[in-house]
């Protein structure tokens, strides 16, 4: 099939490649012309497990290539996906701008039948404003041509996005237009040949359940991020408190792992702009107000049980910190609460030295030279007063301990997210914080 997908970044780039690698001729669009540069040299612009080999072979037997030039793409292809960012508008509802830039360039170009697939994360009530502003377009052009709109929301997680795209759980499709339904199951057959995992509904239920997925994850962390502050406050065990609820099988033993609190750039925007949502239809919605609070507390959290470890005295202290990306196996910083940790331990005068194996470079654009980044994880604890863990890379799960004390000012570690065990750190003679375990 004839695929556009608009929008090159973490989830149109793999959703392209992914299209091409099941036998699709894809045109990715993006408007940035260095992206297209880099991406048309088979050069990704994203860390993304083996995306480069796809990406390379793909580009090399000419089923992908990537341009700016989006009214041919748009004229060229059967299937148009809409992959382009929502931030967060000032107010927290998803600003629509980019979605609907790209739903006008449909409209103007427009030279047949097509269906156009809302795949970023947006409102409902969204598809219908991206078949409005088709349509005053063609209405412009006095023309009438037909066209659909799908709503078809992704749930790749970045740093395994490639396999959850080539075997997702689910396929969300929303839409009634029979014919557009059945371009769309034709396009996704090749991804679900063991099993028909596609739920076809209304566009206004696809769109809510983008965002009640990301919401209940956000909620699964917040509440375990809650119980951790608990356990702190009365010596329980988190890891033993999360053995005894997991094994219920209406909980399930995925995604209960405190932390430093949820980032990247879906969780907090997409829980804002439910909240904006319901606020928008006149209901509070309570639970995830209270999810935010306790993110936002959450980040805040060994920031404190820092400044009480250094009595408050943290001006010209220097801390080490092991991951920047707001989770592992990505390069993605955006919203990564490593981001506020940092600018908190900025302002208290600490001399702050990070190492990250891929986010590097985005770190060097958020803080300059502000922050000392290193290529190697021992070397920056080279006179550090504490190492901070802030993100799971496999790399930090079983680090040569005896190494880390040689290089260290203090054997002091703040982990935020619960890699080692108390009671081992404590034979190994480390002072060793965690969260919701007793030291
Ligand atoms: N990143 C994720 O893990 C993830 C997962 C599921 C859903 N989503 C959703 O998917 C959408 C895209 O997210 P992302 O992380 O890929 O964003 P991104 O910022 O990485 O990529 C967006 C791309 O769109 C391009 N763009 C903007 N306007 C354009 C235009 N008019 N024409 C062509 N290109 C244009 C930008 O240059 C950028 O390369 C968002 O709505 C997001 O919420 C993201």
């Amino acid at each position: 099939m004839q695929v556009t997908v608009v929008g090159s970044g973490y989830v149109g780039l793999v959703a392209a490649t992914c299209f091409a690698e099941t036998g699709n001729d894809v045109v990715g669009v993006d408007i940035d012309k260095h992206k297209v540069a880099r991406l048309s040299k088979g050069i990704s612009i994203i860390y993304e497990p083996g995306l480069d080999e796809l990406l390379t072979r793909n580009i090399a037997e000419k089923r992908l290539r990537f341009t700016t030039d989006i009214k041919q793409a748009i004229q060229s292809a059967e299937i148009i996906f809409i992959a382009v960012g929502t931030p967060p508008g000032e107010d927290g509802s998803a600003d629509l701008q980019y979605v609907l830039g790209v739903a006008k360039q449909i409209g103007q170009h427009l030279n047949g039948y097509k269906v156009v697939v809302n795949k970023s994360t947006v409102p409902v009530g969204t598809a219908q404003k991206v078949s409005e502003t088709i349509q005053s377009e063609l209405s412009l052009r006095h023309v009438t041509i037909d066209f659909d709109v799908i709503s078809n929301p992704e749930f790749l997680k970045e740093g395994s996005a490639i396999d959850d795209f080539m075997k997702p759980d689910r396929i969300v499709i929303g839409g009634s237009s029979e014919r557009a339904l059945s371009l769309m199951k034709k396009l996704y057959a090749s991804f679900l040949r063991t099993d028909n995992r596609i739920y076809v509904m209304d566009n206004k239920s696809a769109e809510v359940t983008k965002y009640a997925a990301n919401a209940m994850l956000a909620t699964k962390i917040s509440f375990m991020n809650e119980m951790a502050a608990l356990c702190d406050k009365v010596g329980a065990n988190i890891d033993q408190v999360r053995f005894g609820i997991g094994s219920d099988d209406r909980i399930g033993k995925k995604f209960l792992f405190p932390g430093i609190g949820y980032g990247g750039s879906c969780f907090p925007k997409d829980v804002k702009a439910l909240v904006r949502t319901g606020r928008e239809n006149g209901l509070n919605m309570k639970i995830l107000e209270a999810v935010e609070d306790v993110n936002d507390r959450q980040k805040k959290t060994l920031f404190g049980r820092i400044q009480r470890h250094f009595e408050n005295k943290l001006a010209g202290k220097a801390i080490a910190v092991w991951g920047l990306a707001f989770k592992p196996r990505t390069d993605d910083m955006r919203e990564a609460p490593s981001i506020e940790m940092i600018n908190l331990l900025l302002e208290a005068g600490v001399t702050v030295k990070a190492y990250d194996p891929v986010a590097n470079q985005q770190a060097k654009d958020i803080w300059g030279d502000r922050v000392i980044l290193g290529s190697e994880p021992y070397q920056i604890l080279d006179g550090a007063d504490a190492l901070l863990i802030h993100t799971e890379w496999n790399e930090f799960r079983s680090p040569n301990f005896e190494t880390m004390k040689t290089h260290l000012n203090a054997p002091v570690i703040f982990d935020g997210r619960n890699l080692y065990d108390p009671a081992d750190m404590h034979t190994l003679g480390f002072t060793y914080f965690s969260l919701g375990r007793p030291s």
